[in-house]
């Protein structure tokens, strides 16, 4: 084992407008439950343009870019924070590739999903990301009083 996959990670998981359409919401819910990760925090969240202009900032010289945002701002996305072992890797493997035609059956863009451009689901592909994504999502406008009570350890 990766040294990493031991660690308690968080990572940020985000259904995209076409899986919230679609209705797969609670599916994709169940699958990161059923895992065994602890989701951490929900958002139904309007995406900015210019949320989804940082989000994926490492792509914007690609052809495919415009549409993208176009994409990720056309409605309604899905918002979540998950913790566990090794969640960060894990979330990309129950995923699947980011061409749902290559994806394997079983995950979530192989069993669910045709084009790359409607794949449904994002995961932070690092802890860093995954921290940087959750701050500007899930977790914006919480305050350090409410993220301390957050969660299953509170008294
Ligand atoms: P990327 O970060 O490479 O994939 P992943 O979501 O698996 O981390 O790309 C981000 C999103 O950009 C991807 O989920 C869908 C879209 N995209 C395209 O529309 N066309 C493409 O050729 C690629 C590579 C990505
Ligand atoms: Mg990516």
């Amino acid at each position: 084992l990766v040294a990493s996959m031991e660690e308690v990670e968080e990572t940020y998981v985000m259904v995209k407008p076409d899986g919230v359409q679609r209705g797969l919401v609670g599916d994709i819910i169940s699958r990161f439950e059923k895992k065994g990760f602890l989701l951490k925090g929900l958002k139904l969240f309007q995406c900015p343009k210019e949320l989804a202009e940082e989000h994926y900032k490492e792509l914007k010289d690609k052809s495919f870019y415009p549409k993208l945002i176009k994409y990720i701002t056309s409605g309604p996305v899905v918002c979540m924070a998950w913790e566990g072992i090794g969640v960060v890797a894990s979330a990309r493997k129950l995923i699947g590739a980011t061409n749902p035609l290559q994806a394997d059956p079983g995950t979530i863009r192989g069993d669910l999903a045709v084009q790359t451009g409607r794949n449904v689901v994002h995961g932070s592909d690092s802890p860093d990301n995954g921290h940087r994504e959750i701050a500007g999502t899930v977790r914006d406008g919480f305050d350090a009083a409410t993220e301390a009570s957050d969660g299953f350890d509170a008294a």
